[in-house]
């Protein structure tokens, strides 16, 4: 068997969470490859609203394997709090959550030296959401981290190591903090964690694959957050694209089957950081009104503009997508007309494609008709308004990908699947 791959395309908040849950019937495993806290992924079913960060969304579909890949970093303290709101309504978590042993650990002085960073760069701060994402993965990357799988072997000494290392590191930064209520509360997630299975979840996941189970990739964020492919340096620290499912799954590329590819209906982008197609006007505030576009972890406002398809087209391209699912369409249901950008312009030039830098770009905008109807109901493809079908026409066109499944509003219920030729 392959394993299927869903992600993100455009700054994240694109609705991964909601598909991940509508398509994990027809899987046996959902596996979270990168990223950690800093994720916020809403789920909405049977009139509740659940928000997850570092649990994978396959984990309300009956029992099914979910597992924390070895890409993922985590938060103790924010997991235990977590794991324990889903247990106490009713979600039996501990048999069937399987955590990684090289999943590096995000520990109380490492959020202390994200904030330490942003507000040493003054104006240039990234914007991050302050779980200690960058520092967790730098020491990772350097060779320093602290890994779930030491949690079982000499964990004190490992512990007392990086922090003392963190703790020079803000001293130099002549940065205040207080650790005390941070790190209890850590310790008691260490305690908490320990009641988990602990996998080598490369030979779990590749042994699955052999019985012939079937596995679903869960990203976090978006390709333009990759940190080597995003709008860097206003990116996350991981690889976010495709390849970083084989990285932080040890999957073998030769392994991938499909490649989901998530996108709003318009674009949105929360921190700092370039976003060409960003709208500062009425219909800018009105998207976001309708939309709620406020975050799920930190609540902050996000930015909101039309659809980029020069940054998509780029998406698409480097995760080899190939089926697309366009979200919030019913976000888009009042408007009379509706942009798209198909190319930027530069120092005066028209270009197509993707630049290395997208700072100060302009875009180019082609006006399609708005569908001006309520979708929010509507079951099938059949119901579709006339320019509803031209909009994903267009978009299938320039992306050169089928749109096959359209979700009109938050509920797992308000999903659309599209059975049209390829
Ligand atoms: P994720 O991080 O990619 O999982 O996305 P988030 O959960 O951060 O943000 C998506 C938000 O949009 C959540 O509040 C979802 O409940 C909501 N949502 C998802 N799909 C739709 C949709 O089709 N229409 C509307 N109106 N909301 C949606
Ligand atoms: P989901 O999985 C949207 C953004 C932050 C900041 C930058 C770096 O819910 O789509 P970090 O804390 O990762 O060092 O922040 O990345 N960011 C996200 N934006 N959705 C996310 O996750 C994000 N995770 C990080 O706002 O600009
Ligand atoms: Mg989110």
């Amino acid at each position: 068997m392959k394993v299927d791959i869903l992600l993100g395309l455009q700054w994240g908040d694109e609705g991964k969470g909601k598909v991940v849950d509508v398509l994990t019937p027809r899987y046996d495993v959902v596996a979270r490859f990168q990223g950690g806290p800093n994720a916020g992924h809403t789920l909405e079913f049977e009139g509740q609203k659940y928000v997850l960060r570092s649990i994978p969304s396959g984990i309300f579909q009956g029992d099914k394997v979910n597992i924390i890949g070895n890409g993922v970093v985590l938060d103790p303290a924010l997991f235990k709090a977590e794991a324990e709101a889903l247990e106490a309504s009713g979600h039996n978590l501990k048999e069937r959550l399987h955590i990684s042993k090289k999943a590096h650990l995000i520990l109380p002085t490492h959020r202390i030296l994200d904030a330490a960073y942003e507000a040493a760069k003054g104006d240039a701060k990234v914007g991050t959401t302050g779980k200690g994402i960058g520092p967790t993965y730098t020491d990772k990357i350097s060779r320093n981290g602290v890994r779930v799988g030491d949690i079982l072997h000499d964990f004190d000494k490992k512990y007392a190591a990086a922090k003392a290392r963190h703790e020079q590191i803000l001293k130099s930064l002549n940065y205040e903090y207080d650790l005390t209520e941070l790190e209890k509360a850590w310790f008691e997630g260490i305690e908490y964690l320990k009641q988990f299975r602990f996998v080598d979840s490369e030979h779990e996941i590749n042994s699955l694959l052999s019985e012939g189970k079937s596995v679903l990739c869960e990203g976090a964020q978006g390709t333009m957050l990759d940190i080597d492919f995003g709008s860097y340096p206003f990116v996350t620290s991981s690889n976010t694209v495709c390849a970083g499912a084989c990285t932080g799954l040890g999957i073998a590329p030769n392994k991938i089957g499909e490649v989901y590819g998530i996108f709003k209906a318009y674009c949105t982008r929360v921190g700092a950081g370039p976003f060409p197609t960003e709208l500062f006007d009425k219909t800018g505030d009105q998207i976001c009104t309708l939309g709620h576009e406020f975050g799920s972890v930190t609540g902050r406002k996000r930015r909101c503009g039309w659809i980029d398809l020069v940054a998509l087209k780029y998406a698409i391209m480097v995760d080899g997508v190939t089926k697309l699912i366009m979200m919030k369409s019913d976000v888009l249901d009042s408007f009379e007309t509706i942009k798209a950008c198909v190319a930027y312009k530069v120092n005066g030039e028209e270009i197509d494609y993707f630049p290395f830098d997208i700072e100060g770009v302009e875009p180019v905008y082609v006006e399609l008709p708005g569908w001006q109807t309520d979708m929010t109901k509507m079951q099938s493809e059949d119901e579709f308004p006339e320019e509803f079908n031209a909009y994903l026409s267009f978009l299938e066109e320039q992306l050169g990908v089928p749109v096959k499944i359209v979700s009109v509003g938050p509920d797992r219920e308000q999903t659309i699947e599209r059975y049209t030729e390829e």
